[in-house]
């Protein structure tokens, strides 16, 4: 009998199992980083069947130093993805410089469509968590495709958004990383809101500590935060949505919620009428438990109106509304 390849062989060992579809930087970054936090078995899914088996099988060469003890594998058959407990859809293209999100829109929503179809065929009650952009609509798209309940679907935004803006905050105030806190709410992209107002630094509120003008600062480099990667680059950035899709998977399967800002399907909240928007909700294994609705100041409103309008007309564009 031909001696099986480590990994073509591999036994579940755990309940948990994470698909991630895609196996770009992206991909491979969150697949990652969900094997070093622990968090289950990883089923990485691309049409490119050499690249993401070439992928799936480095990093399970790594498991021998690496100490999460979990598998890894690498397919292009969906079969190998069925009852996983939650499916992470960062397939598509990814902005090249010069490029907005929304310059991705109509081909990625084909790409989304039909592997969230795909996915959700052998696993339908997972958690599904969307990362391709332009995210705030893919959601919408990945919702008409799988037919899951909303609070099932989530989308990358906030949590990545949220990252660049505690970093900003850091650097500026000469601080720690992990002492800040603080949310971006809204589109994920040009219209964003990050919230300086009620970032906190150690518990103290930023604006205690940060002048108006170095929150302007704080807000303009967290919009831009994934526009100056690919600037640098060429490319766009991975380590960042790695993590963040990390830490919204390590949400979908605790059986406590974690409050995170990620886009939601709205149902009023915000004046967001049936589609999906950045905002902070508590997020378990049940799926989304709770859309938290905060009181914004009226300079906060406006922005997150601005935000509103954006992503509704390009809902409405993609005839998602
Ligand atoms: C970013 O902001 C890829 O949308 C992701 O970097």
């Amino acid at each position: 009998m031909e001696t099986a390849n480590i990994n073509e062989t591999v036994v579940f060992l755990m309940s948990n199992k994470i698909t991630i579809i895609g196996s770009g930087h992206v991909g491979t970054a969150a697949a990652q980083y969900c094997l070093a936090k622990r968090l289950g078995d990883i089923v990485m899914v691309d049409v490119q069947e050499g690249q993401v088996k070439g992928k799936a099988l480095d990093l399970a060469q790594a498991a021998a130093l690496d100490s999460h003890g979990s598998s890894i594998i690498g397919t292009s058959d969906y079969a190998e993805t069925a009852d996983s407990s939650v499916v992470v859809v960062t397939a598509g293209i990814a902005r090249k410089p010069g490029m907005t999100r929304d310059d991705l829109e109509r081909t990625n929503a084909s790409i989304v469509a039909d592997t969230v179809a795909k996915a959700m065929k052998v696993s339908p009650n997972a958690m599904y968590i969307v990362a391709t952009n332009p995210v705030d609509t893919m959601c919408m798209v990945a919702l008409r495709a799988g037919g899951m309940a909303v609070k099932r679907i989530v989308g990358l935004s906030g949590v990545l958004d949220s990252a660049r803006m505690c970093a900003e905050i850091a650097a500026i105030a000469r601080v720690n990383v992990t002492n800040v806190y603080g949310l971006t709410i809204g589109e994920h992209g040009s219209t964003m809101v990050p919230l300086t107002r009620l970032a906190r630094i150690g518990g103290v509120p930023v604006p205690l500590l940060l002048s108006q003008e170095e929150q302007e600062l704080v807000k303009s480099r967290t919009v831009n935060g994934g526009a100056r990667i690919i600037e640098l680059m060429g490319m766009s950035a991975s380590f960042g949505p790695g993590s963040a899709i990390s830490f919204m998977v390590q949400a979908c399967m605790s059986s406590v919620p974690f409050l995170l800002p990620c886009s939601v399907y709205l149902t009023g909240q915000y004046g967001v009428q049936n589609f999906f928007l950045g905002a902070p909700v508590r997020l378990s294994e049940q799926g989304v438990q709770e859309v938290v609705e905060l009181e914004l100041n009226n300079q906060e409103r406006q922005d997150m109106a601005k935000s509103v309008a954006a992503v509704g007309e390009k809902a409405r564009q993609l005839d998602l509304k």
